[in-house]
């Protein structure tokens, strides 16, 4: 495999003046756009025979140009010989990882050729992206055989400036996607959850005018509660260039102009607003333009800050109900994309009486965090900076770097994001603790307005927990993650568990748990029934309700998912068991013990 991501990072470097950089456009799924979605042909290319020829050089008639064998018998490259033929390919349906579509796929890794016609009227004075969701792990976009841009990340939206490239009328996009694991990529080789590739999000063309707003953040001041503030940014526009911002429902109608850097500052005060919270999840309204450019946005306003031990939304403390959940589609399996997968997986958090979630261990569609504005559902955001990372390596600093400001970017306006968590279970090293205290700085820097997190091991000295991570220093809100009851001692043991904490800051408790197969029963000494899962949550429950500052809780996890190292025939079968809710939607006897126990606020405590 180490072949292939050679000659696709081989290509990328040799054609690097040809690509544009990719940008995140925030609010784009607001924004008019024309949808690619639907059935592209595909190439499994697992020898990167369409990107380098035998001895590896880049090759110049690769299958980006989509040429068709009988149409280019006299074709003077490669003396007419076409060796491949997207319209003779099969097709996938586009969003969608590859694997779960085709049992040929599940487990195919590696290169993969996707290639779709489209119509296209250019608009006089506009300038069009092409929009991708997600595209896991690395992407090589093509339009009309012209190379557009390259990405790197299998979790976060870019868009591609594919202007130059379009035309009237007829046009076809090829984009190539690696999902080969890589030792230097984020996440590295080794996940507990299945390395769904391709195109799992929604692609689509948006146009937009030449001076246009890319960007903006508009939150509530946290020292007082009656200003906005924040900014709007016009790409490509002259100093002073006029920026229009109203709430209409808030009463609020201002102008603003931007500076050299194209930012226009705003501050908007006094708002009289419904500030947004679980149970009013109030969204207003916001509509921003500039020159010919409009768009429209639902914004919540609140604050989210720390105090001592305490978690404060609106200056109010508060605890954390939640789960952790993967990105898995309940039912059908593989990537989540759908209005009607994320109803499902919210539906079930409204009924196990959730007020948070963690999206666990990556960036998930922008539909989870819309619908958790709408729902009223505090969310802890992530990047895959996922165990055995290099941390010694500055390159992978700089993609943590570019991941976590991607999902910034794309969710900074979203009031049920609270916390930007930066790694999951990463080793206490020097080298790690160096790297994450960095990208820690980097997010308070790129968003000032939230909470930085991370999911901490915690180390054990007999009954005892200790955190005392070093990291800790630089988080506002500590994530640890513990599975007393499962990894380690029976259930029983687990009442005898005792806590050293030595932060006075907030805890989550990130992960806690156990497996069970859905349907399985025996006594609750028996592993993988369901009354054994059921005794680790009664005892966890009842074992952490009596920490002190713990301010939130997301065991591991609502949902079974498949996962490449969960292999015990006939329990796992290549599934994650630790779900309070099976991957086709039965509930186990876990899911109404903690239901219980959220209804009746047992476990974390506000203050
Ligand atoms: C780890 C990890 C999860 C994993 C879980 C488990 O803590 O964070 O990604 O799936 O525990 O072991 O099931």
């Amino acid at each position: 495999m180490k072949i292939l991501s050679l000659a696709l990072a081989a290509l990328i470097s040799a054609s690097a003046a040809a690509q544009s950089t990719p940008t995140v456009l925030v609010d784009a799924d607001h924004r008019p756009s024309q949808s690619l979605n639907g059935p592209w042909h595909y190439i499994l290319d697992p020898y990167s025979a369409g990107l380098s020829d035998f001895q590896g050089a880049i090759n110049k008639h690769g299958f980006f140009e989509n040429r068709e064998p009988e149409a280019n018998s006299n074709n003077a490259a490669n003396n007419g010989l076409i060796e491949y033929s997207f319209s003779r390919s099969p097709t996938v349906k586009v969003p969608g990882d590859w694997n779960t579509q085709n049992i040929a796929l599940l487990n195919y890794e590696g290169l993969f050729w996707y290639q779709r016609d489209f119509d296209f009227t250019p608009k006089p004075g506009s300038r069009t992206f092409i929009h991708i969701g997600a595209a896991n792990y690395r992407a090589r976009v093509f339009i009309n055989g012209q190379h557009i841009c390259d990405h790197e990340g299998g979790f976060t939206p870019f868009d591609c400036d594919a202007t130059a490239a379009l035309k009237p009328g007829k046009n076809f996009a090829v984009i190539a996607v690696d999902d080969t694991r890589l030792a230097d990529g984020i996440p590295t080789l080794k996940t507990d959850w299945y390395n769904y590739g391709g195109l799992t999000r929604d692609v689509s063309l948006v146009s937009v005018p030449t001076a246009f707003i890319d960007d903006y953040d508009l939150h509530l001041s946290r020292t007082d509660h009656k200003t906005i503030e924040g900014y709007v940014h016009v790409a490509d526009a002259p100093a002073n260039t006029a920026v229009h911002l109203t709430i209409p429902e808030a009463h609020v109608d201002i102008n603003a102009t931007t500076d050299a850097s194209g930012r226009a500052a705003i501050s908007i005060a006094p708002a009289s607003l419904n500030l947004w919270a679980p149970g009013n999840p109030k969204l207003y309204k916001v509509e921003l333009s500039s020159g010919s450019d409009k768009l429209t946005d639902d914004i919540g306003f609140r604050t989210i800050e720390v105090s001592g031990t305490h978690i404060l939304l609106n200056g109010k403390p508060i605890a954390l109900n939640g789960i952790n959940v993967h990105a898995e589609a309940p039912m059908r399996g593989g990537r989540v994309n759908t209005d009607a997968d994320v109803k499902t997986l919210f539906d079930w958090l409204q009924q196990l009486n959730c007020n948070f979630v963690r999206l666990a261990h990556y960036p998930h569609d922008e539909r989870m965090t819309r619908e958790a504005d709408r729902r009223g559902i505090m969310v802890w955001s992530e990047v895959p900076v996922y165990w055995a990372v290099h941390f010694d390596d500055p390159a992978l600093l700089v993609k943590a770097k570019q991941q976590l400001g991607e999902n910034v970017r794309r969710d900074r306006n979203k009031a049920s994001v609270i916390l930007w968590s930066i790694a999951n279970e990463t080793p206490n090293t020097p080298a790690r603790t160096a790297f994450l205290t960095k990208l820690a700085d980097h997010a308070h820097e790129i968003d000032p307005t939230r909470l930085v997190t991370a999911a901490l091991l915690v180390r054990g000295e007999g009954d005892t927990k200790i955190v005392d991570d070093p990291l800790g220093k630089s988080l506002d809100v500590l994530g640890t993650n513990e599975y007393a009851g499962w990894y380690e001692m029976s259930p029983e043991k687990i009442l005898n568990v005792k806590w050293d904490i030595r932060y006075d800051k907030p805890v989550i408790m990130s992960e806690f748990g156990g497996g069970a197969k859905a349907g399985l029963h025996g006594p609750e000494t028996q592993r993988w029934t369901e009354e054994f899962q059921a005794a680790i949550y009664r005892n966890q429950i009842t074992m952490l309700s009596k920490i002190p500052q713990l301010r939130g809780t997301t065991p591991w996890l609502l949902m079974d998912f498949r996962s490449p190292v969960r292999l015990l025939p006939g329990v796992q079968d290549g599934f994650n068991r630790k779900g309070l809710i099976s991957d086709t939607g039965q509930k186990k006897q876990a899911f109404t013990i903690l239901q219980k126990a959220y209804k009746e606020n047992a476990l974390a405590k506000p203050e």
